[in-house]
Formats: structure tokens, sequence, C-alpha cells
């Protein structure tokens, strides 16, 4: 149902393969801003060099011109998914589709899960603002513009996912077992439930990052979400 994707939250990309070595089945890795900056492309072509498919996390919320430049860099890299803001407006979601040609996949972030209801509406100036309302507009306008879909959390995945036709991508972080220790995720869920609720991408790091067996708990987590 939807295939897992691990989260190389690593301070090198030294210690990302040496993790890569001890979880053989991982196909999908997640490399954010923090990595990104630290290694650059090389270790994204590693990666994909090691038969990986890469999700290049950047969240990327500019003037068109240059996210279309962004994306079209990260297509010639041979990243197989990206992010922008989809609260970026029609004009630079497009230019973001459009650049990112048949094998790159561009995913909206909606509202990003570190603001609640009234930092939100500060940050936006508006009076009130409801979350949910707000994450399935934003997923709205994503798959108008031509995106292939979006970042939510567990909770909106039935939010979103009217906005996409079969094939569109629902990609979910905050995913814990019911023995992970939650860290800073406040609206996770199991990885059946998301998927059964319509996630095609889980976003996982700490749950296989820390774990003594990695193997084992990608393993575990890849079953529960069960076949791509
Ligand atoms: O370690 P954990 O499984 O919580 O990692 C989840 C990954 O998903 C991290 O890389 C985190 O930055 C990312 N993420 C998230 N929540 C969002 C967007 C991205 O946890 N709303």
């Amino acid at each position: 149902m939807a295939e897992v994707i691990l989260a190389l939250d690593l301070p090198s990309g030294d210690a990302s393969m040496r993790l890569l070595e001890r979880v053989p089945d991982v196909r999908w890795v997640k490399v954010g801003s923090i990595l990104m900056t630290r290694e650059g492309p090389p270790l994204v072509r590693a990666l994909i060099g090691r038969g990986l498919r890469v999700f290049l996390d950047l969240k990327w919320h500019d003037i068109p011109n240059t996210v279309a430049s962004a994306v079209a860099a990260a297509r010639d890299l041979g990243v197989s998914m990206a992010t922008v803001h989809a609260s970026g407006g029609t004009a630079m979601l497009e230019a973001a589709a459009a650049a990112a040609g048949p094998e790159l996949g561009i995913v909206g972030v909606t509202v990003l899960t570190s603001f609640d209801s009234e930092s939100y509406a500060r940050a936006t100036g508006r009076d009130a603002v409801a979350l949910t309302a707000e994450v399935r507009r934003l997923a709205a306008i994503a798959a108008a513009a031509g995106l292939r879909g979006v970042v939510c959390s567990p909770h909106e995945i039935a939010a979103v996912r009217p906005a996409f036709p079969p094939g569109g991508w629902i990609v979910v972080p905050g995913i814990r077992r019911s023995g992970d220790a939650a860290g800073d995720q406040r609206r996770s869920a199991g990885p059946a439930d998301a998927a059964r609720a319509g996630a095609t991408h889980l976003v996982v790091g700490r749950p296989i990052l820390a774990a003594d067996d990695p193997a084992r708990a990608f393993d575990d987590i890849a079953d529960a979400a069960g076949p791509a």
C-alpha cells in the first residue's frame, strides 16, 4: 500500500552510508536541508548510484523562475521526489510542476506541523484558521497547479485525498509503531493505519535510525505498510 522512505537525519554522508549498509531493503531515502547543505549533490549521486530513489526535501518557496531552476537542477541530478511550499502561489507551483518532467514528482508541503492554529493565524495575518480546512485548501491549490501530491500529517490524509486522482502522492511523516518513542511528533499514527487511510509514502526517521536492529525496524514498518 505505501512505500517507506527512510529519512537520513544523520550528521554526515559517511554516517548515512554506514546506516544504509545495515538496512539493505531500503528503496527510498529522504535528504533534507541539513544533510544537503553539508554534503551536496555528490551525496545524492552516491545514493542514486546505490540504486536508491531520493526524496530531496528542501521545501522551496521563492519566485517562480528560481523555483523552476531549482527543480530543474534536482531533475538533472536524478532526484525522484522534491518539496515546495504549497503556499507559494499558483504561479510558483505551476512553474515547479512544469520544470519537473515525468521522472520527478513535486509534492507540496501544506501546513508545517510546528504551527498551531494561533501561530498560523498570526503568521498569515488572519483572525482564526482551522488547520485541517487550511490543509485541504492548500492541497486543492497544489493539485490544480499540477503537483504530484502533498506532504501532510497522518491526521490530514482524509482531508487531502479527494484533491488528487488515484496515483497522486500523499507523503506522511510522524509514523510510530505502538512501542516507538514519540520524540517531538505530536500527531503520529502507525504505519498500517496511515497506509489504510491513503498514504502512499511514509517518511520514517528515528524509529529506524535509533533502533538496535535498523533492518528489522525497517522491515517491520514496511510489512505493516503493505506492498507498494
Ligand atoms: O524521526 P522521525 O520519524 O520523526 O522523522 C520524520 C521526518 O519527517 C523528519 O525528517 C522530519 O523533519 C520530517 N517531517 C516531519 N513533519 C513534517 C514534515 C517533515 O516530521 N511535518
